[in-house]
């Protein structure tokens, strides 16, 4: 698929089938997150794989936003790999760098014919101590991952969009 094509079509799936994810279209994906660039390289994301029944249960206790995948991608990143600006008191790259990943994985999704929904709807630090994280991981977003139910489409939001000379300015 044109990448033009691809970015067109995807869109928040938010109700997914039982078919499960192949184990080598989710290595795919993740293969897809791995190749993303991040601040000085540094590598601070860190993908943890829910796929068991407890594990989709407990992600399904702390959001309303699992929409029956059964495999769900939790996004975090460690805090003490991430870039910090000396140039700047308080910017880390950390958020940046696994939105990258995790868009990286969204993209090699759709072109995969699996569909996501990029999640933030989630008590972030209480599921990361829910699932475990260790105190220097921070969780950004979650991702349901799988395909969609026959009935699912596109919800209004994604026709919706602002044009180019509302949010590009030419300085
Ligand atoms: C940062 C971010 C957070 C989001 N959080 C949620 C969420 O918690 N739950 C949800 O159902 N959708 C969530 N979405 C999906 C957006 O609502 C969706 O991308 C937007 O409405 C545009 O629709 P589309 O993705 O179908 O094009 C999120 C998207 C982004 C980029």
């Amino acid at each position: 698929m044109e990448f033009r094509e691809l970015v067109g079509r995807r869109y928040s799936v938010k109700k997914f089938s039982d078919r499960p994810v192949e184990a080598e279209k989710l290595n795919e994906i993740l293969e897809a997150g791995r190749l993303a660039p991040t601040a000085k390289n540094s590598q601070p994301q860190r993908i943890y794989v829910l796929q068991s029944a407890e594990a989709i249960k407990k992600m399904e206790e702390l959001s309303p936003c699992v929409y029956g995948a059964k495999t769900v991608l939790l996004f975090a990143y460690n805090e003490n790999e991430e870039f910090r600006n000396p140039l700047e008191k308080g910017i880390h790259s950390g958020v940046e760098d696994v939105s990258i990943v995790a868009t990286h994985v969204m993209l090699r999704a759709a072109d995969l014919g699996l569909g996501t929904c990029w999640c933030n709807f989630f008590p972030n630090s209480r599921t990361a101590q829910a699932f475990g994280l260790p105190p220097d991981e921070k969780a950004v977003l979650f991702m349901p991952v799988g395909y969609a139910a026959p009935d699912a489409a596109p919800l209004p939001p994604h026709s919706s969009r602002k044009p180019l000379s509302e949010t590009v300015k030419y300085l």
